[in-house]
């Protein structure tokens, strides 16, 4: 895995300045203290092929063997082409590229695309990416949704494995009859957001694909050693842990140094957790759509 964050942080302590709540307000509601802020040469497509050309060296592999890259991302630098197309050009990879919209789920659905291509003989690697500068969809005086996201990126290379290592079990979904609880209006240029809803929405997502993925991978909840669920707020991670019966000792949580960074959120938290060869991990995302996406992954390639 690889990962890029942007230098520039903006804290609690700057919100205080700019608009009308408190560290405490912002701490005690979602668990964040602060996030990083791209500058305006960290562009989408910069922050992944950093975490692109990262993920490559670590994983040791020769990048011909990539055939396919996939770039989970909400905030493209531009409409035309995808942010793929900028990203393999800058790493030198010759392979099938395109761009995954479906928000904070974003990466979960990466995974499982590649997974299945790889299974299906159509790659024999892939590179799959979630960047995002969220602080260009964000409206920095609105107070409901500046203090959730971040910008940053994470990647990793997914190849072959043996049948009892990788992904043993996947669920993706999406529900467009809630399509206005979190989303753009035509022609605005911020977010919009019912912030109850998205709650009560994404507890509800969660809790029933990591429960779906878990079935299909014939996998109990307290079987799992890591589970990785997307970072939007700590008060939602915890409501998911304790319905879905997991264990918050083995939870990752790193949002209060970098938000919301939506589709980069889960690898981002899955590259500091570092899961053991072996290790049973599950990721869980949920995001505007309203989509979801959860995957069961014994860790390694058992090879
Ligand atoms: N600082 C201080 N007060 C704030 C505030 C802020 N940044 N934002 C809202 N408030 C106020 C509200 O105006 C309201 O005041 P009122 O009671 O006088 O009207 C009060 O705090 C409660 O607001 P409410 O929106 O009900 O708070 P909440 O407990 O629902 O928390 C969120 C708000 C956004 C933190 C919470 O709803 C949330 O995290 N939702 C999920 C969002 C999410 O994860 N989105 C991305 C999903 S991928």
């Amino acid at each position: 895995m690889g990962t890029a964050l942007p230098a520039g942080k903006l804290t609690n302590f700057d919100l205080e300045k700019r608009i009308d709540t408190t560290n405490e307000w912002i701490l005690d509601r979602t668990g964040i203290s602060e996030r990083r802020v791209a500058t305006d040469d960290e562009t989408t497509d910069v922050l992944a092929t950093a975490a692109g050309a990262e993920a490559i060296k670590a994983s040791g592999i020769d990048p011909e063997l990539i055939d396919l890259l996939i770039v989970a991302t909400i905030t493209p630098p531009q409409k035309l082409p995808a942010t793929s197309a900028f990203v393999q050009d800058n790493l030198g990879l010759a392979c099938g590229a395109f761009d995954l919209v479906a928000a904070c789920s974003g990466f979960v659905y990466s995974v499982v695309m590649a997974d299945s291509l790889i299974k299906t003989g159509g790659a024999r690697a892939a590179l799959v990416i979630g960047a995002e500068t969220l602080h260009t969809m964000v409206d920095p005086m609105d107070r409901g949704t500046v203090i959730l996201f971040g910008d940053g990126a994470a990647a990793g290379v997914m190849v072959p494995s043996a049948p009892a290592y990788g992904v043993l079990g996947s669920d993706i979904g999406c529900d467009g009859s809630l399509a206005n609880i979190l989303y753009v209006p035509p022609g605005a240029e911020f977010v919009q957001m019912d912030g109850k809803a998205v709650f009560r929405g994404a507890v509800r997502a969660c809790v029933q694909s990591a429960t779906t993925a878990l079935e299909r991978a014939g996998i109990k909840g307290e079987e799992i050693d890591v589970f990785v669920p997307h970072q939007a707020n700590t008060r939602i991670i915890d409501a998911i842990v304790e319905r879905a019966g997991l264990d918050n000792a083995r939870t990752v949580k790193n949002l209060d140094k970098y938000g919301n960074t939506s589709a980069a959120s889960i690898p981002l938290a899955l590259a500091e957790a570092q899961p053991n060869d072996g290790d049973l991990v599950l990721l869980c995302g949920f995001g505007a759509g309203m989509t979801w996406a959860s995957a069961v992954i014994r860790w390694g390639t058992g090879l």
